[in-house]
């Protein structure tokens, strides 16, 4: 098994290479002049399992392309079978046709990559409303979840009394960490106007006076998900609130919000590159492969 660095993903492939006992191929990646891109592995891979590593932030665009360009030349030198890990998975999100006339990105992307690979693996993925994964991308799909990791980050580093949910669909993040860590979950509820624009609320009443609360949540984009959290759990009277999520996009200013909000802490996995991502998930990767 070699395993291939795309440019997002340099220092992720080369942990999961080591945690796998497996070589490390570092890719040359350039534009020409016309802004063409330009890929080459700088190890041979013919007759391995060539395992390609790319995270689909940031540039989602260009990352994608760039993963392509891996699989198709990862063929054409001899490989004996090609697996894409992506371990932020892009345009999940648009999982459905919400307004008339809207492509649905998470479809098309599955089938753009699936073509190319035997199989996906990918951590904390969005598109809830996708269906069958198996039958979009037409390869096996593997979805890890990086719950274990962020519990026991929480658990080593973090000050919890209450594990919170910022929207009805993090009951995924927030409860299985929150029984990990053996404290209490509450899930809120969030209504989206706009990328731009939510809004929380409890769905019952909870007693937060003097409390830690840790925010767990998949993505942290544009941050507002979490600042609406953070003020309503700050209202009710929480001692310290602290987030955590998987995929750290943090655009816009993102981070900035969350501190201005009064976020205690936030940190992320590494699924993608930045600045806060301090838990590692490259030996759940590495077991899976
Ligand atoms: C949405 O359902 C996700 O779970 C996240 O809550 C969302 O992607 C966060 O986005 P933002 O940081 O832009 O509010």
């Amino acid at each position: 098994m070699i395993i291939i660095g795309c440019s997002n993903s340099t220092g992720l492939a080369s942990r999961i290479a080591w945690k796998a006992k497996s070589r490390y191929c570092a890719v040359e990646k350039k534009y020409f002049p016309d802004g063409d891109l330009y890929v080459r592995f700088l190890k041979r891979v013919k007759g391995e399992h060539v395992v390609i590593v790319q995270s689909f932030q940031p540039k989602p665009q260009e990352a994608l392309v760039e993963a392509v360009w891996a699989a198709v030349n990862a063929w054409d030198l001899g490989a004996k079978k090609v697996t894409l890990v992506a371990p932020y998975l892009a345009y999940m999100r648009q999982d459905s046709r919400f307004h008339a006339g809207e492509a649905v990105s998470a479809r098309i992307a599955g089938e753009l990559i699936g073509h190319h690979v035997d199989r996906v693996i990918t951590v904390d993925p969005h598109g809830h409303r996708l269906g069958d994964w198996r039958r979009v991308f037409g390869c096996p799909v593997t979805k890890l979840t990086a719950n274990g990791v962020v519990a026991e980050y929480i658990e080593r580093k973090m000050p919890c009394d209450v594990v919170v949910g910022p929207d009805e669909e993090s009951y995924q993040w927030a409860e299985p960490i929150a029984a990990y860590v053996g404290m209490p979950a509450v899930v809120l509820k969030k209504k989206r106007y706009t990328a731009r624009r939510v809004e929380v609320r409890f769905s019952r009443e909870v007693d937060l006076r003097g409390k830690h609360a840790v925010i767990t949540d998949d993505i942290i984009s544009t941050g507002h998900t979490m600042v609406e959290a953070i003020k309503a759990l700050r209202k009710r009277g929480a001692k310290s609130v602290s987030c955590v999520a998987v995929h750290g996009i943090f655009v816009e200013g993102a981070l900035q919000k969350l501190k201005e909000a009064g976020a205690a802490s936030v940190v992320t996995a590494n699924t993608i590159e930045n600045s806060q991502a301090y838990i590692d998930v490259s030996g759940l990767i590495a077991e899976s492969l």
